[in-house]
């Protein structure tokens, strides 16, 4: 069994391990951390965990009991070690102060004095570290460089588990800042979403990924880097070039082959080339907005989306097959008492021939993704094609 420890938005990391391991594997364990039945578990390709591990003890008791067992054990286990062991600690869930948390390893350091093994600690500025800092300690990714990742949940379970790795931000940062074309006003989808809506799709292996919307092309990037032949088509002939030139880019700076068509296309009445197996696209999300709009702007942008999103998903739908799954972002607008106004298409989907994908842990609203001072939020819509 494997733990994730979910991204700021946990219900968009649990809908997305759902739809990689399947929904009876995964469970929520604490309101941020989910459980996975499963023998293989790789974190490179998930968007919504920030760091995962293996689980190897399932606990109860208070932190000082813990703590101890976790002192016991490792003592035991390192003693026969040769060599030097990087050692973090992150504590979920559980009430205890980050000197706490340092003290388990300086303990167990004190233990291990005299023995072949030695050990660094990572300090922690929080109960917690950071995945900046597992990442660019390497935690997890060698049998020397150890992080326990230990979370409180449910009834008052705790799970240790030893880390297999962080989210790699620096490959993050450098996709998302080093690109040759970002465009503000198109908006700027964060890689690891992109990650999110794909999983989402969970388009079979090999298979080619429309989007329809491409602008710069993030959803193309990420798709492209999973191994998937992508399709992207946009109306703006900019954007076109913008996503033909970071396609490059990503193809030369990663070493990879990239199987790409782009060409330019309204949505609305588009003829694409087949196959066209998944569609995912951060569609058309109206103008942003830095306050809450007035009733009648609010109306006006909301019923031109619809229009057009409208219009795309009958569009598509001629073109794909029955089955055919999409993951697509939609607008939905936050008021001042932060309640969200959605799309009128959303609660029309069967009218239009989609189904809405339902997941065990979470309910499709939960999906939204948006940051506490942004108006416009993204909606996942995650659909199968009737
Ligand atoms: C929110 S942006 C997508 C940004 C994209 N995810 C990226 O990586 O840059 C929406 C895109 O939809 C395009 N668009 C707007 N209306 C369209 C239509 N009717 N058909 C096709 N593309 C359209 C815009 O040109 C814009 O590039």
């Amino acid at each position: 069994m494997y733990i994730a420890i979910l991204g700021r938005q946990p219900a968009l990391g649990i809908a997305e391990l759902e739809r990689v391991h399947g929904s009876d594997s995964v469970e929520f364990f604490s309101p941020t951390s989910a459980t996975i039945t499963t023998d293989e578990f790789s974190i490179a390709r998930l968007g919504g965990t920030l760091k995962a591990g293996r689980v190897v003890a399932e606990l109860s008791g208070d932190w000082r009991q813990v703590s101890q067992k976790i002192i016991t054990q490792y003592a035991d286990a390192w003693s026969k070690y040769d060599g030097k062991i990087t050692l973090g600690i992150s504590v979920y869930g559980l009430d205890v102060t980050p000197r706490e948390v340092q003290r388990t390893g300086i303990v167990l350091k004190q233990r291990l004095k005299g023995s072949s093994a030695s050990l660094r600690l990572i300090p922690n500025a929080e109960a917690e570290l950071s995945s900046a800092t597992s990442h660019h300690n390497k935690l997890g990714l060698s049998d020397n460089k150890v992080e326990l990742l230990i979370v409180r949940g449910k009834g008052g379970k705790v799970i240790v588990a030893e880390s297999i790795g962080a989210q790699n931000i620096t490959a993050y940062a450098k996709r998302d800042q080093e690109r040759p074309k970002r465009d503000a006003f198109v908006g700027m989808l964060p890689p690891k979403l992109a990650q999110i809506m794909i999983n989402l799709s969970a388009a079979p292996e090999h298979s080619r990924i429309l989007d329809p919307f491409c602008g710069t092309g993030v959803i193309l990037q990420e798709a492209a880097l999973m191994g998937y032949p992508v399709y992207g088509t946009d109306l703006s002939e900019k954007m076109v070039d913008y996503s033909k030139v970071n396609l490059e880019w990503l193809a030369n700076s990663h070493h990879i082959s990239v199987t790409s068509t782009i060409q330019p296309g309204d949505a609305m009445t588009a003829v694409w080339q087949q196959p066209i197996d998944a569609v995912v696209a951060e569609t058309y999300l109206g103008q942003p907005f830095s306050a809450p709009p007035s009733t009648s702007k609010l109306g006006e942008v909301r019923r031109n989306c619809d229009h057009i999103l409208s219009s795309f998903l009958k569009n598509v739908g001629t073109q794909i097959k029955s089955g055919t799954p999409l993951c697509l972002a939609i607008p939905a607008w936050k008021d001042a008492n932060g309640t969200f106004t959605h799309l009128s298409l959303v609660d029309k989907l069967g009218n239009l021939d989609y189904e809405r994908v339902a997941f065990k842990n979470v309910s499709p609203l939960d999906l939204l993704y948006y940051r506490e001072d942004q108006i416009v939020a993204r909606e996942l819509l995650v659909l199968i094609k009737k």
